[in-house]
């Protein structure tokens, strides 16, 4: 099952985290094209609901694999998770998902995609490269 989506600067090469990466980019990319309709913002909800749900799900298997393979950059690697977990969950909570913040919510999930990018490109390649040379 392809990740053939993901930009080749993304792949990791652990095709269970490039899938999960897949899966969390193809969500923002259809919050956002939702959002330029900007007609069905039950829709925009419901999609953000699953992408919140989706992270925690996709950090804590990462973690797990990081503490089952004693990565040694786990606790840095875990802190950069806690704090987008974080400030996600601010957002997910003190926004209402109405068409009176849709600029703001365009501006929060185009910031949540550049995060998402630049942590699997600095952090997640790095881990996978780790798991790669301890097989
Ligand atoms: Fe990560
Ligand atoms: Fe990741």
């Amino acid at each position: 099952m392809g990740y053939e989506g993901l930009p080749s600067e993304l792949v990791t090469g652990n095709d269970e985290i490039d899938d999960q990466h897949q899966k969390l980019l193809e969500t923002v990319e259809s919050i956002l094209s939702e959002l330029d309709t900007g007609e069905n913002y039950e829709e925009v909800k419901r999609l953000l609901d699953f992408l919140v749900a989706y992270i925690d799900e996709h950090f804590e298997e990462e973690e797990s694999v990081m503490l089952k393979n004693r990565y040694p950059e786990f606790a840095q690697h875990k802190s950069e998770h806690d704090l987008f977990k974080m400030r996600i969950r601010t957002l997910h909570m003190s926004r209402q998902v109405t068409n009176h913040n849709h600029d703001i919510l365009v501006l929060t999930v185009k910031e949540a995609k550049r995060w998402i990018i630049q942590h699997v490109m600095k952090s997640d390649i790095k881990l996978a490269r780790y798991l790669k040379g301890i097989k």
